[in-house]
């Protein structure tokens, strides 16, 4: 009787595992649906100088786009060629961020502005696939995602081919059921550039990413798993040569208002605004504090706002550099 059982639960753990392969190796690269939005480049030098802007500042696209190796160049506040940067080493995979310069044949030279519209309004490739939600820009306005399409086709192309995307099984079966098109299309109204909480929550959510790293989240499919902006996400220690230090790790701090274990604590609007003014102070550390260096007052100002509006989430986290296989 027992064997009966038993030899039924390795058969049916057989076919569900042989199940779950067969739909990885054949779903992973399953493609999407997404309308091209209606946005065309313009050679506008207000637009390109916005778009150039976003991209080495708030949006930090070159902190993610540029060769690992110019890291600390990125974090000086120059202006580095976008022609593929980081290799994610993630649990379903190596990603390698890809080249986004006007080159034909490995960057987005053959991509329309409909296509690369698409990329950022819904997170959908030109060949239909989903791209991993690295990049938060869908409630974008219609005005700043023509900016950084009009300064992305004005820059020099440049020929460096990047490798595909390594994924492991895992990876291949959170492709096959989990990654999707992120955006509906449904943009909200932009809020006017003012020092308010209202864009200071697009500036956190939409445009540099705050939340992004600023929260925990599903390693493998990128869903958020805690309350906005309440910190201990781990991140990658990266050397000023660009090379990650798979021994040492940083966790985000709790960027909301908690009297106990809110990292902004006892921070004014003031104190906020300086510590964005120095920069890097912590070697290693992944936040792109050289292009937030380019941010305004009044974007930090804004930026500011909206954090002290966050519901308190009592969340402690370890500042500094962590240890792996700390005693
Ligand atoms: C946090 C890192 C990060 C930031 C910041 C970032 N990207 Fe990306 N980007 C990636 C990664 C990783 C991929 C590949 C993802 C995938 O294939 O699933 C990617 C893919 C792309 C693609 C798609 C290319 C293709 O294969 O179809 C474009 C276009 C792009 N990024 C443009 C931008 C622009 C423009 C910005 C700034 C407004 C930006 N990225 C900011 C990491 C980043
Ligand atoms: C790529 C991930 C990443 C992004 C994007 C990011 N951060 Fe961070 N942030 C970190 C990490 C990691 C640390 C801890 C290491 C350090 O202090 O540099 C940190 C630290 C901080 C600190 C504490 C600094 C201190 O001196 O203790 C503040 C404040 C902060 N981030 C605010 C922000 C804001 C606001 C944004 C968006 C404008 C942002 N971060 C975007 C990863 C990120």
């Amino acid at each position: 009787m027992i064997r009966k059982i038993l030899t039924g639960l390795v058969l049916f753990v057989l076919v569900l595992g042989l199940g779950l392969i067969i739909l990885a190796q054949t779903r992973y690269d399953r493609t999407f649906e997404a309308p091209y939005p209606d946005i065309r480049a313009s050679t506008d030098s207000a637009l390109i100088a916005r778009g150039k802007y976003l991209v080495y500042g708030p949006s930090h696209c070159a902190h993610c786009h540029s060769p690992m190796e110019n890291i600390a160049l990125v974090d000086q506040g120059e202006i580095t060629p976008l022609s593929g940067g980081f290799n994610f080493e993630l649990p379903i995979g190596t990603v390698y961020s890809p080249n986004i310069t006007p080159d034909p044949e490995t960057g987005i030279g053959n991509y329309t502005d409909g296509e690369l519209a698409r990329v950022l309004r819904y997170g959908v490739k030109k060949n239909g696939q989903a791209l991993m939600d690295f990049m938060p820009f869908y409630d974008m306005s219609e005005y700043d995602i023509t900016a950084i399409i009009s300064f992305l086709r004005s820059q020099s192309p440049i020929k460096n081919e990047r490798p595909n995307h390594e994924f492991n099984l895992l990876g291949k079966l959170v492709f096959a059921l989990a990654i999707q098109p992120q955006g509906d299309g449904d943009v909200p109204p932009t809020p006017a550039a003012e020092p308010t909480v209202e864009y200071g929550k697009y500036l956190v959510n939409t445009v540099a990413n705050c939340k992004g790293c600023h929260t925990q989240r599903n390693m493998a499919t990128g869903a958020y798993t805690a309350p906005d902006l309440s910190g201990g996400a781990p991140f990658e220690y990266i050397t000023d040569e660009g090379k990650i230090d798979f021994n040492q790790y940083f966790l985000t701090p709790n960027l909301t208002p908690d009297p106990e274990t809110g990292r902004l604590e006892g921070w004014t609007e003031e104190t906020f605004i300086n510590r964005f003014r120095q920069g890097k102070l912590i070697t290693g550390s992944p936040m792109p504090w050289g292009p937030f260096t380019r941010m305004s007052d009044l974007e930090l100002s804004a930026i500011f706002k909206y954090l002290q509006s966050l519901p308190p989430i009592k969340n402690p986290v370890p500042l500094g550099v962590q240890q792996v296989n700390a005693e």
